[in-house]
């Protein structure tokens, strides 16, 4: 995997999340904004691949709502992450789940055209080639399937958080603390200037704090505009269902395709 030694530490901040501030409370927000992105679409005896499942939330509220699922990830932490996420919600069984990246030809090739619902939120802006993860994600699709993702929206202020992601990446621990505490009241204050709410009050059960975390440090990092998504996912084949724009500029658009 190309630039490994600049890659986020998803996994520690997904386990530090579940252990510590998930609750089942956080749990039934995350599960209320899943279903709204499901809306209309039958998960019952489906398929179901998220790719990048992080802390396991949409693993575990797809198997909930009667999919046969299955989910994976490159980070070995976000096993540990999922098992804390089972654990505090009451899970009857860990959801299947490997580590692999979408970007692994040999798994796409092997599983191709294997998934009534292709599941990815994001995650394929962080892999490091957008477009080859987005090609690899909708080869998964079965016919008549669903291809569900969230990518960052394109900004202008988009390639100046490249290079401060890529700063924290490259800094020793105590200088990623200090760019966490420098950027904590930019980012809440910003929160609250566009959206006029609460900002600690967050949107699929997250936690203002690991989300600035994730945000500041997640990199490799790419973005896309919407209609930039639209033509691409467009020409491999699928048909635009749902689009919901990022609620803040930077934020990530959601949409969801049907293959034709
Ligand atoms: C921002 S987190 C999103 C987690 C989860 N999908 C969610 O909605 O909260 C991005 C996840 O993508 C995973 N990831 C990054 N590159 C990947 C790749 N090439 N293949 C699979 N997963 C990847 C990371 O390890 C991380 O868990």
């Amino acid at each position: 995997m190309r630039n490994n030694h600049k890659r986020f530490a998803f996994g520690k901040n997904w386990q530090a999340f579940s252990e510590r501030s998930l609750t089942k409370e956080r749990f039934q927000q995350f599960k209320d904004s899943f279903k709204a992105l499901m809306h209309g679409i039958d998960m019952q005896n489906k398929e179901f691949i998220d790719i990048g499942f992080g802390q396991g939330l949409a693993l575990i509220s797809a198997l909930q709502m009667g999919a046969n699922v299955t989910g994976i990830d490159i980070d070995e932490n976000n096993i540990q992450a999922l098992e804390n996420t089972c654990r505090k919600i009451g899970c009857h069984k860990t959801p299947e789940h490997r580590i692999c990246s979408i970007l692994n030809d040999s798994f796409v090739e092997s599983n191709k055209h294997q998934f009534d619902i292709v599941h990815s939120w994001g995650v394929l802006h962080h892999t490091g080639n957008m477009s080859k993860a987005l090609e690899n994600g909708c080869r998964l699709v079965a016919k008549d399937g669903l291809f569900i993702c969230s990518i960052y929206n394109k900004h202008w202020s988009s390639p100046i958080w490249n290079w401060i992601k890529l700063l924290y990446n490259r800094s020793p621990g105590t200088v990623k603390k200090i760019f966490i505490l420098f950027f904590y009241p930019i980012l809440l204050f910003a929160k609250i200037a566009v959206t006029r709410k609460n900002p600690y009050k967050k949107e699929r059960g997250m936690d203002f704090y690991y989300d600035v975390v994730d945000w500041v440090g997640g990199y490799p990092y790419e973005y896309a505009s919407i209609n930039d998504m639209l033509r691409t996912v467009q020409s491999k084949g699928f048909r635009p269902i749902r689009v919901n724009p990022a609620i803040v500029p930077t934020g990530c658009n959601e949409f969801v395709f049907k293959k034709e």
